[in-house]
């Protein structure tokens, strides 16, 4: 009761910092930021303590005490700060945290000029406390594009793109330096299967150079930072992995400040293994940092589209649950075995519950991709993932 309290005092508190004015975009320097705006409740480490027993069963450890490297989780947080069971596994099972959506571009910039930090401000404050690494999701991607860029782009052409580029990206980079570790400096920049470049906004108006220049301000930003380039399907389809190790080769030859490879890993019961086994070995010779960003195992099928979801399997069996968590395990053990240990970034999840997954509105099928039920249980796959973790090689 006492977090309902003080959630709905900091909800209203976000609203009113969402309708205060917004600095304009600057063309060189730019603007003094306005001071952090924190929506966390404050809550003792004691009280913290109990809603992790509460919520696991007196088990004490969770996915980040038993592996060799960070295990995350993408979260919502505003759901993870009104959700005391989801906290407590955000908590206890995670050393990193990503954002499902609150630090894209539509989030952060959803109209011209109007910066929106709060709900940014508050993930860096959990992941303090927490002791979590705080992984940046996306400096560019097609999907969602706000449309007011689009339109300017179209009266004030590409030099101007060019410029909005560069000042968002360093705007956003610089205002966490040090606080957020890594950043996806840009996600699926190429078609989804096969392996041409994807037509995006970006690649239309800047060609692909633009990639090149999103990781150079970036790295301006936060020389620290950790920058990635994300995609999904490069696990399976042999064409677009060797277009994007291609592209990873073309972008250190020319001095590019790249150092993370992310595996989306939305992978399907009946994606291959040695397929993937294979991924990863090319990946590894990179030499990058590599990260399974966006993990979960889907049992139906999916075109990749939004709402291209067949529904395949109706009813869970313990037998298809059994399935999933062996598909985990060796999953875990894959990465173990062929990224080298100081290439092994970690293993995010996306949502991580099948309560949250966003598989099942965006593909529009009932999907039980993760490793929690929709009661916030362990499932088999918890477990699978756990013996992934622990298991000898
Ligand atoms: C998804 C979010 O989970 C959804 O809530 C949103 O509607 C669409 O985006 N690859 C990515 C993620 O890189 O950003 C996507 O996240 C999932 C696929």
């Amino acid at each position: 009761m006492k977090y309902r309290i003080q959630l709905a005092c900091f909800a209203v508190i976000c609203l009113l910092i969402n309708c205060t004015p917004k600095t304009e975009i600057q063309a060189t320097e730019p603007a003094k930021e306005t001071p952090k705006q924190v929506l966390i409740p404050a809550i003792q480490e004691a009280e913290i303590e109990d809603l992790l027993i509460e919520s696991a069963g007196n088990e004490k450890r969770g996915l980040k005490e038993i592996g060799e490297f960070p295990i995350g989780g993408a979260v919502d947080i505003m759901k993870v700060l009104e959700d005391e069971k989801l906290r407590a596994i955000t908590i206890r099972n995670f050393n990193s945290i990503t954002s499902t959506n609150d630090m894209k571009m539509y989030s952060i910039l959803p109209k011209k000029n109007q910066y929106t930090w709060a709900k940014i401000d508050s993930l860096v404050a959990f992941s303090k406390r927490n002791n979590q690494r705080l992984f940046g999701h996306t400096l560019l991607w097609h999907h969602g594009l706000p449309k007011w860029i689009e339109e300017e782009a179209a009266t004030k052409g590409k030099a101007w793109t060019e410029r909005f580029l560069q000042e968002y990206i360093y705007r956003v980079v610089s205002r966490y330096r040090g606080e957020i570790a890594a950043w996806d400096v840009v996600n699926e920049a190429f078609e989804s299967g096969g392996g041409a470049y994807r037509e995006t906004f970006w690649y239309k108006t800047l060609g692909k150079g633009y990639i090149a220049k999103a990781f150079h301000v970036a790295h301006r930003a936060d020389p620290d930072a950790d920058l990635f380039y994300n995609d999904f399907n490069i696990e399976q389809d042999t064409a677009k992995l060797h277009a994007v190790l291609q592209m990873v080769e073309e972008l250190k030859a020319e001095g590019t400040p790249i150092t993370g490879l992310g595996f989306q890993m939305h992978i399907r019961m009946d994606t291959s293994d040695e397929a993937i086994a294979y991924a990863l070995q090319q990946a590894a010779k990179t030499g990058l940092k590599i990260h399974i960003s966006e993990l979960d195992i889907i049992f139906n099928k999916h075109n990749d589209s939004e709402g291209g979801g067949e529904q395949v399997i109706k009813v869970l069996s313990p037998t298809l649950l059994q399935a999933q968590a062996d598909k985990y395990e060796n999953l875990v053990k894959m990465y173990r075995k062929y990224i080298p240990k100081e290439q092994q970034y970690g293993i995010t999840f996306w949502d991580f519950t099948d309560r949250d997954t966003w598989v099942r509105p965006f593909f529009k099928i009932l999907d039980w991709p993760t490793i929690f039920n929709e009661q916030l249980e362990r499932k088999p796959a918890y477990y699978g993932f756990v013996k992934g973790l622990a298991e000898e090689l």
